[in-house]
């Protein structure tokens, strides 16, 4: 039985307003339960978005042997073990791809790990050569048999390397920084990924005992240690960056005021940049976004998305969304993966004009008025922007298999939405998805 939102279009009146909170991050909450494997005592974890990938994450923490207790809402006591089983549930981790980021740890500390190749959204092929590589580069053996990966370690464990990544991928830069901070050596990641998310992480390592540097440029540096110690410390979730920017293309189109707070407006700049560019009034504090409407109309925009501090490709989609309503034609190209457009096509049958140039990019033409319609969501930030869209369209809309995209993300979305005025329930849906 899967779930859907019906959303009462506003065609375009500006109704919303108010404030909504943002959570904390997604991509940092799951990286930071992964990297719990890698401390010897209790770890506490605090302003933890209460969503499915994180509650995903932590079942697979317990069926490995782990102690997760939850002390009260997204905060959260791990303890894992002296042994620890090391074959990941493929059920569990082919249903997202941030459980490859326990595959780091698992095996620097256990000397052997396995699992499935990891799921995720129908967004690209999210291939996995880079963590194969990456266990080789550090001394491990890796088989496969009926499609699960078993890597072991070398005797002595894990060997620090100097590795160059083909690509600026997010969670194999995770992964490696976290495998090599129990490596014996040190280990060199060039071309690392700099989202704010890993020098948010690697922060929380260091101050429980790890020694990275480089955190957040180009080159990352672990001098490999010892286990590390949560003891006196408690890792607080940085803000979501991708709750903040969705709310805040949510409010440029549909709100008189909207104020978003407990978010860092600066890891959201070239979100804000494109938006300002647009016409978009914004102000921003140290934690805090507020969005105004204007009385010009909004202009066109072309948009790249690029690993950060490029422009978002998990905001790519709500942006598309604010294009259609923005004046002249507007270039999106979507860099990072080749399935990130699938959604363009639900959003043409509401009427907008977009045409896909090639897989990586299309031409948006606005302003266009959007009708509601019956959608499904490719992706979790698809679903979001399917939810902008019915928002702003005229009539209603039904955004079906929530349960399975939107709630993998986004915490309480309906409540939040209907806080700041949005006209919006959660059905059950008759029909199978
Ligand atoms: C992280 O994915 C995020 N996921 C993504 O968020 C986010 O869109 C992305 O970073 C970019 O910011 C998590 O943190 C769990 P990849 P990442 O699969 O970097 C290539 C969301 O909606 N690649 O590594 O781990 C790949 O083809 C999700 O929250 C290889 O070639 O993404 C792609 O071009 C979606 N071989 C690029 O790297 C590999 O072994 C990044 O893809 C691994 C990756």
């Amino acid at each position: 039985m899967s779930e859907s939102l019906v959303i009462k279009g506003f065609d375009g009146a500006r109704k919303l307003a108010g404030s909504v909170r943002v959570t904390g991050a997604k991509n940092a909450a799951l990286k930071a339960i992964a990297g719990t494997i890698l401390f010897r005592d209790e770890v506490t974890l605090s302003n933890i978005p209460e969503i499915n990938d994180v509650e995903r994450m932590f079942e697979l923490l317990s069926l490995l042997g782990a102690n997760v207790a939850q002390k009260k809402r997204g905060v959260y006591e791990v303890l894992v073990p002296k042994t620890l089983s090391t074959t990941m549930t493929p059920e569990i981790a082919k249903r997202f791809r941030g459980s490859v980021v326990a595959t780091g740890p698992i095996l620097a500390r256990f000397g052997r790990v396995s699992f499935p190749h990891p799921g995720g959204c129908l967004i690209g092929s999210r291939p996995i050569d880079l963590f194969i590589e990456g266990f080789k580069n550090m001394g491990a053996t890796v088989h496969l048999k009926d499609s699960v990966y078993t890597v072991t370690a070398p005797e002595g464990g894990l060997r620090g390397a100097t590795f160059f990544l083909k690509h600026q991928s997010v969670t194999v830069t995770e992964t490696f920084m976290m495998a090599a901070t129990l490596a014996k050596g040190t280990t060199v990641i060039k071309n690392a990924a700099m989202e704010p998310e890993i020098e948010d992480l690697a922060n929380f390592l260091n101050t429980c005992g790890a020694k990275i540097s480089g955190h957040g440029t180009p080159t990352i540096t672990i001098r490999g240690g010892k286990l590390l110690s949560g003891k006196g410390h408690t890792y607080k979730t940085m803000p979501d960056r991708i709750d903040a920017g969705s709310f805040l293309v949510l409010g440029a189109l549909a709100a008189k005021e909207l104020t978003i707070t407990d978010c860092n407006p600066l890891h959201l700049e070239a979100l804000i940049e494109a938006l300002r560019t647009a016409g978009v009034h914004i102000e921003t504090t140290k934690n805090t976004i507020v969005v105004r409407a204007g009385n010009k109309a909004y202009t066109g925009v072309g948009i790249k998305t690029h690993e950060y501090p490029g422009f978002p490709t998990d905001l790519q989609a709500p942006m598309v969304i604010f294009l259609t309503q923005a004046e002249g034609e507007s270039m999106v190209f979507e860099t990072i993966f080749e399935g990130r457009l699938n959604y363009v096509e639900a959003l043409s049958s509401m009427g907008a004009s977009i045409v896909t140039m090639d897989p990586h990019r299309v031409l948006v033409r606005g302003t266009t008025s959007l009708k509601g319609r019956n959608l499904k969501s490719p992706d979790l930030r698809a679903g979001l922007a399917f939810v902008i869209a019915a928002v702003i369209a005229k009539g209603e809309s039904v955004i079906h298999n929530v349960d399975t995209t939107i709630d993998r993300g986004y915490e309480d979305i309906e409540d939040r939405l209907r806080a700041i005025g949005v006209e919006v329930e959660r059905v059950r849906d008759q029909s199978a998805s």
